[in-house]
């Protein structure tokens, strides 16, 4: 009788073991507990760009109730978030203080009562020595502020870039994201780094589920307003469009470029040019992050806010960046794909005069003789089917947004 060759019955255990563990090893399932999160671009609001340093647990509240009362909760918004100022100092132990005149009940009760109205509470904090408004930052104590975080419930953190000198940026956001983690809590971190170190190229892999692709935006048009130091710049809602150009293929769920907040309301636009701001944000598959006060919205605000048709191109489950497919002068056309295999269109006039701007199959990676219903997303309104191009005159500083469905 022949006897198994040793060399043989070992090769055979060990492509066994190579078979049943290697394949585990190699395509590793990904166990943080914020694997599955902001798998569409969040949406919610933040205090900065309407109420800077002046925030308050009072504010906080009301604006939470104004989220439900508005009807935006129900249009998808679900963050509060309370940007840079609401931290005065560190202890005796190090823990993180809250000021206690203007949050006099603590964190935890701010993050409970946002939680009782069925929305999640987001907080800002700074990869550096301290924030951009000079309030202690979280370098050297990630794990302890996470832990904090956890504790009182917050669900989404902000991480800025300020004073951090000569740090790694995505050493740095790499360790904070490990410190929500082991914090056991599904935490969102938006990386607030402003495009400096090309977060796009690191950010999904350092775990941010979303970054800031540019400096912060400034409640205007275009072009770019000094900093009150005298220093440059923040920049109007057109330069950071622009500067969108090149980044789609970086965003999917989970992972979104990040343009900066939404101005929507706050006075430095029209109305027409804040519907092209909100239009463009949701083509780009940008965070929706309301920074006006919601109390006492105009009804135009509140309709360019909440409109639920725009809200859906912004929200599809595809998770695709829109891009810029056409530039003639002033004029532009900007597409997304939709899950459905439908493209949602932005003809935007830049310029100060009306004019006719088409959208061809060709540019939407159509062929010519398709023919497609077309549908007008502010108007509501069914246009009719349209083979080879849609063209619509644009009133200046307008856009025409539209789905366009084979
Ligand atoms: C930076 C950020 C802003 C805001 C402020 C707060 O400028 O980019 O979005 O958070 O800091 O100080």
């Amino acid at each position: 009788m022949k006897t198994k060759h040793p060399v043989a019955a070992s090769l055979f255990f060990l492509s066994l073991f190579v078979m049943m563990f290697v394949p585990g090893l190699i395509a590793q399932e990904n166990t943080s507990p914020s694997a599955h999160i902001a798998l569409t671009p969040p949406m919610g609001w933040n205090s900065w760009n309407k109420f800077a340093c002046n925030v308050s647990e009072d504010m906080i509240r009301s604006m939470a109730d104004a989220v439900v009362k508005s009807g935006m909760k129900d249009a998808g918004y679900q963050y509060v978030n309370i940007d840079d100022c609401w931290q005065v100092s560190r202890d005796a132990n190090a823990n993180i203080v809250v000021d206690p005149q203007r949050f006099p009940h603590g964190m935890k009760a701010v993050g409970d009562y946002i939680h009782s109205l069925g929305l999640k509470f987001g907080v800002y904090s700074d990869a550096g020595s301290k924030t951009c408004a000079g309030r202690p930052g979280g370098l050297g104590h990630e794990y302890q502020d996470a832990i904090q975080y956890a504790a009182w419930g917050v669900d989404y953190l902000k991480y800025d870039w300020c004073s951090t000198t000569t740090q790694d940026a995505r050493a740095s956001y790499a360790n904070i994201r490990a410190a929500l983690d082991a914090s056991g809590r599904a935490i969102v971190l938006s990386i607030c780094e402003w495009g400096t170190a090309k977060p796009w190229l690191w950010g999904k892999e350092v775990g941010g589920n979303l970054w800031r692709s540019t400096g912060d935006i400034t409640d205007k048009w275009t072009g770019a307003t000094k900093w009150p130091d005298g220093s440059c710049c923040s920049t109007g809602m057109l330069s950071i469009v622009d500067q969108q150009v090149g980044l789609a293929s970086y965003a999917g769920p989970g992972h979104w470029n990040d343009p900066d907040m939404l101005e929507v309301g706050n006075g430095g636009m029209t109305d027409t040019e804040y519907r092209s701001h909100f239009s463009l944000w949701a083509i780009l598959a940008a965070p929706l992050i309301a920074g006006n006060d919601l109390r006492d919205m105009r009804p135009e605000i509140h309709d360019i806010l909440t409109d639920k048709e725009v809200i859906a191109v912004d929200q599809d489950s595809l998770g695709r960046e829109g891009e810029r497919v056409r530039k003639n002068g002033d004029a532009e056309v900007w597409a997304k794909q939709l899950k459905d295999g439908s493209r949602a269109v932005v003809l935007l006039n830049r310029g100060s005069a009306e004019q006719e701007i088409s959208a061809s199959w060709e540019d939407l990676g159509y062929p010519d003789h398709l023919s497609a219903s077309v549908r007008d997303l502010w108007q509501h309104k069914d246009l009719g089917k349209f083979t080879a191009k849609f063209s619509a005159p644009v009133v200046s500083h307008g856009v025409v947004m539209i789905t366009v469905k084979p």
